[in-house]
């Protein structure tokens, strides 16, 4: 059986990471891997998450399963964080899932239930597991024009043309802030224009959220969202708390459903559990327990918002003070998009040439698109990437 398996494609990223540790240069600079780092390039466990797990350890009197959706209490906190005022009560679903990724492979295995034929909508480009879960499951996949190159922003027009052709009942995959790869985010004008095309085509939106709290703030990350969903009859939504929690290995999201009516809540509720019983089981409950624990304490949460606000106006700085570095050493604004890009990722535009000359000469490593992570820079290697940047000729 298993020698009719054929190797998988290496992974880009991981390959990229190998490369780096072995490069001997000590001006190396990593913009590869999506996660968060801090000035001295580490990844640290957030205050609160440590005092909400020393909470735990001295508090928790049984690791007895929880029910499939999770713990009631992490979708009620969690939920309330992402969809704040929009939040519909009456008409909200929940399950606990192992990420955000799992949220999302969750969100697409219900579409698939629910709308066997439907396509679902990706912008171009998309965080590559988009479309690979969407294709392992058999969904078909369409593309909709998302980032303009020329500007470094969204092409609003392209995705509006491109939607237009999507048939009622079609889903339609939208980052709800800090859009991996480009940093290029839809206004909360636009986000109204989205809403009203996905209510006049009868689209069904899908929000990925995974960087709330690292664009402009936990509520301005999300109110784009927020206006889209007061808008529509139905919506699915993948929050992750990897990132503005810093839990990545816990595993910690949340799927929500809109359904149209209160009447659809159980059976839609009825389905997600279903499909985490045929997936997994139970979520994974640590990392969830401790997101409650924060968002449900005065002092924990203010003290997580504090430190996710430090993280958030860090990037902002080391965007600005990249954007500045270039436009001295080009005497122009054309990087002007990088200070404007939200979140850890902006699309820098450069070709693959380029990306491996800015490698070899430079030791800037990022992947092969350009996709740049902010938060691999510092104070001091925001100069050497300038001039690296330069000097490919970008
Ligand atoms: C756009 C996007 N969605 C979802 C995720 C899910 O993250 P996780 O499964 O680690 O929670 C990520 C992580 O990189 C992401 O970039």
């Amino acid at each position: 059986m298993l020698n009719a398996l054929t190797p998988q494609a290496p992974d880009k990223i991981l390959a990229l990471m190998a490369a780096y540790r072995e490069d001997p240069r000590d001006t190396k600079i990593d913009l590869g891997v999506g996660v968060y780092k801090d000035a001295s390039g580490l990844t640290p466990v957030m205050r609160a998450v440590k005092a909400a797990e020393r909470q735990l350890v001295e508090t928790q009197d049984t690791k007895v399963y929880t029910g499939l959706a999770g713990d009631p209490a992490f979708a009620e906190a969690l939920s309330t964080l992402v969809l704040g005022d929009a939040r519909p009560a009456d008409r909200l679903a929940c399950v606990a899932t192992p990420g955000g990724t799992g949220a999302i492979r969750q969100g697409l295995e219900l579409m698939r239930k629910a709308a066997p034929g439907a396509t679902l909508w990706l912008s171009a480009p998309t965080w590559p597991n988009h479309p690979a879960i969407a294709k392992h499951l058999g969904i078909e996949i369409a593309e909709y024009r998302y980032f303009d190159a020329e500007t470094g922003g969204v092409d609003i027009e392209g995705m509006h043309a491109d939607l237009s052709r999507a048939k009622a009942g079609d889903v339609v995959m939208l980052h709800g802030c800090c859009h991996n790869p480009t940093g290029a985010n839809l206004t909360l004008d636009q986000w109204g224009q989205v809403a009203d095309l996905c209510v006049a085509r009868g689209l069904v939106p899908f929000v990925d959220i995974a960087y709330q709290g690292f664009g402009d703030g936990l509520d301005a990350d999300a109110a784009g969202m927020r206006a889209l969903i007061a808008k529509v009859p139905e919506a699915l939504i993948a929050a992750s708390c990897s990132k503005n929690f810093g839990i990545y290995r816990e595993r910690t999201g949340l799927l929500m459903a809109i359904a149209p009516s209160a009447a659809e809540l159980k059976v839609t509720q009825g389905a997600m559990a279903s499909l985490n019983r045929l997936n997994f089981s139970f979520p994974p409950d640590h990392g969830a327990r401790v997101v409650s624990m924060i968002l449900t304490d005065d002092a924990l949460r203010a003290d997580w918002a504090a430190e996710l606000e430090e993280v958030r106006t860090g990037m902002l700085g080391l965007r600005e003070s990249l954007a500045a570095a270039l436009r001295e050493r080009t005497g122009s604004d054309r990087f002007g998009f990088l200070a404007a890009h939200r979140g850890m990722f902006s699309l820098l535009g450069a070709t693959p040439e380029q990306v491996e000359a800015m490698r070899r000469d430079h030791g800037v490593y990022m992947v092969g698109d350009s996709r740049m992570n902010i938060a691999g820079l510092n104070a001091a290697t925001v100069p050497l990437l300038a001039d690296a940047i330069v000097a490919a000729g970008v």
